[in-house]
């Protein structure tokens, strides 16, 4: 088979025996929250909390947030103040449970600050100010709008699509529904812009990435945007939808022509010239822009490839809401827990694949480094199918739904709507679509059949000495070359119905880089084969993506996160249930940065994305 990737970065196997996996090994942490800042809450005496999906170091329990607005409180009395009522959340106390509401709330604009970018000067991307917020409600009766595959549109609709966007760029720079103001927006909720309320430390900023936050909150900014075009050609389309650029289906995998289109309100001549249409999208392209073009790939590979990281991402590897939507992201976390699967790939590589590649003057603007990438309307559409694949995950089976955790459901964001008011809107107004006024066109979805072969090429054969051979990874690891290391499993040979309980989650973790680096590196499990060959090869586990983001405050920003994969499918099609561990082998496709690794491990999840207190 041709490999995906020219040049692999030099080979270096390390190992580990399986203990720092044991390290680290979890499940649900607790925590104990003393007696005397439980009685704050009137409630008896101990708490224990457990919070499945969470960054559970142990700092966790003692940690006295050091800029905190709150004053002396620590993070768990400020949860419990907010629990409490103290912002009236709608969070309830009882014998029975308690949910700690830490919903993150709408930011207050007037603490919006500039961001400053690596080179250059300051980025101001507040949006203007208002006092004046109003809180979302949903539209009367509202008339269900399809958004169309942009590959199936006609020429009135593209017409009017480049009408409503060369009035939406012809309104007035102050005007928020402007498409500058627009394109802020995200650079606003992704570069740091924001505080998170109660704080004014660089920690603990909004950010709208590499969290559960991902999903609601783009539903949210598409609405806003569709409505404010919709708005702008009443004249024309009252009806008005944006279009998805249908990535995931053979038919869809090029730039959308009137995207490429020069003189075109939906041009943007910050792309990469190599991505133009009739190019095949790279769903598993490097984020670094450098090493993203293979040149052997044939169309057919490029296709068959593009499918099977739908299936890895969309079907086999995210059975469970926190493996789809990412960790949790509360009130007084620091930003990226974790992303889901669908943010990480394909979301991150189509936006690195449609930006210019990196060096001179291009840190990957626009649609390849977040400050910039709404300034390309292609973002939107993007965006679009990105939003659609969400009520399609939820439509594959059991396990497959919402999150329940009020943390999530409350969690709040402002936008300026089609009548320049500031609308205050909460993750649980977006979940249905219909409610929101539109839905996808029904298309097809190949992937959902592009289920590798259980005929893996590089699969440790049973009963191999070979494992033992790879013991001694240290962990803090560099990720400068190939890493191979074997990971326990905690357990095996598990039945059916457990497997349906619980989906076997192979976790890295402590991932550390400077954050307006790309990051991408590929995971495969069970591969003596060094580890190439990309999404084609059964033992292809997933990737881990960064988008750069580009933004510093004062000093190098480091970003800390990590990465979950579900293997469970995996590791039967590997045949490879009942081996007491795993050979997991990380490949890095990045040129710039440095990453560092904290440990891997393997976890089981049961419903992540439930927070469950129990009172002894
Ligand atoms: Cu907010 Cu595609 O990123």
């Amino acid at each position: 088979m041709a490999s995906l990737y020219p040049s692999p970065p030099p080979l270096s196997i390390t190992a580990n025996n399986g203990a720092s996996g044991a390290s680290l090994s979890f499940g649900s942490f607790l925590f104990k929250i003393p007696k005397s800042k439980a009685s704050k809450v009137a409630k008896p005496s101990q708490y224990y909390v457990s919070r499945v999906s969470c960054k559970a170091t142990k700092d966790d329990n003692d940690t006295v947030e050091p800029t905190n607005d709150l004053g002396m409180f620590d993070r768990r009395d400020m949860l419990i103040g907010l629990g409490a009522g103290l912002y009236g959340t709608t969070a309830t106390l009882t014998n029975e449970s308690l949910s700690l509401a830490a919903p993150i709330l709408a930011p207050d604009l007037s603490k919006c600050h500039e961001v400053a970018p690596v080179e250059g000067d300051p980025i101001n991307c507040c949006p203007p100010f208002s006092s004046n917020i109003i809180d979302f409600k949903f539209p009367l009766n509202p008339k269900v709008k399809v958004r169309k595959a942009a590959h199936l549109v006609d020429e009135t609709y593209i017409k009017n699509y480049k009408e409503a966007v060369r009035r939406m760029k012809a309104l007035p720079a102050d005007d928020p529904r402007n498409f500058t103001q627009q394109a802020n927006i995200h650079c606003a909720y992704c570069d740091g812009a924001y505080p998170q309320p109660g704080f004014s430390d660089i920690e603990h900023v909004v950010q709208v990435h590499n969290s559960w936050l991902f999903f609601p909150f783009h539903r949210w900014y598409l609405y806003f945007y569709e409505r404010i075009l919709a708005s702008l050609i009443v004249d024309l389309d009252p009806d008005f939808t944006i279009p998805f650029w249908n990535w995931d289906n053979p038919k869809g995998m090029t730039i959308p022509s009137f995207y490429a289109e020069l003189d075109s309100p939906l041009y943007d001549t910050l792309r990469d010239p190599n991505s133009q249409p009739p190019k095949l999208v790279n769903l598993n392209g490097s984020s670094d822009g450098e090493i993203h073009v293979d040149k052997t790939i044939t169309p057919e590979e490029q296709v068959l490839s593009n499918l099977r990281v739908m299936y890895t991402q969309l079907v086999s590897g995210s059975k469970t809401p926190s493996l789809f939507f990412g960790d949790a992201f509360r009130a007084g976390d620091k930003e990226n827990p974790g992303a889901g699967s669908v943010e990480n790939s394909p979301h991150g590589p189509v936006h690195v694949w449609t930006g210019r590649p990196w060096g001179g003057d291009s840190n990957g603007e626009d649609m390849g480094n977040l400050y910039s990438a709404a300034r390309d309307p292609i973002f939107y559409s993007h965006h679009a199918n990105v939003d659609r694949l969400w009520p399609i995950w939820k439509s594959l089976g059991r396990n497959r739904r919402d999150i329940d955790d009020s943390d999530w459901l409350e969690s709040e964001f402002t936008f300026y709507d089609e009548n320049k008011n500031l609308v205050r809107v909460k993750v649980k107004d977006s979940l249905d679509t219909k409610k929101l006024g539109y839905v996808y066109q029904d298309v097809d979805v190949p992937w959902l059949h592009a289920k590798p072969s259980s005929s893996p090429q590089g699969r440790v054969p049973k009963g191999s000495n070979k494992k033992p051979s790879h013991q001694g990874t240290k962990f803090p690891l560099a990720l400068d070359s190939i890493v191979t290391t074997v990971v326990k499993r905690p357990k095996k040979r598990r039945s059916k119905e457990e497997k349906e309980q619980e989906e076997e989650v192979l976790v890295i973790e402590g991932i550390q880089f400077e954050e307006h680096f790309g990051i991408k590196f590929d995971v495969y499990i069970n591969d003596e084969d060094v580890g190439l060959g990309g999404p084609i090869k059964t033992e292809f586990a997933g990737s881990f993506v960064h988008v750069p983001h580009k933004h510093k405050h004062g000093k190098e920003k480091k970003i800390k996160t990590r990465q979950k994969f579900g293997i469970t499918d995996l590791l039967e099609d590997l045949g490879a249930e009942d081996d007491e561990s795993v050979l997991v082998t990380l490949v890095p496709m990045f040129k710039r940065g440095r990453v560092t690794i904290e440990g891997i491990k393997i976890e089981f999840d049961r419903d992540a994305g439930n927070l469950k207190v129990l009172v002894l």
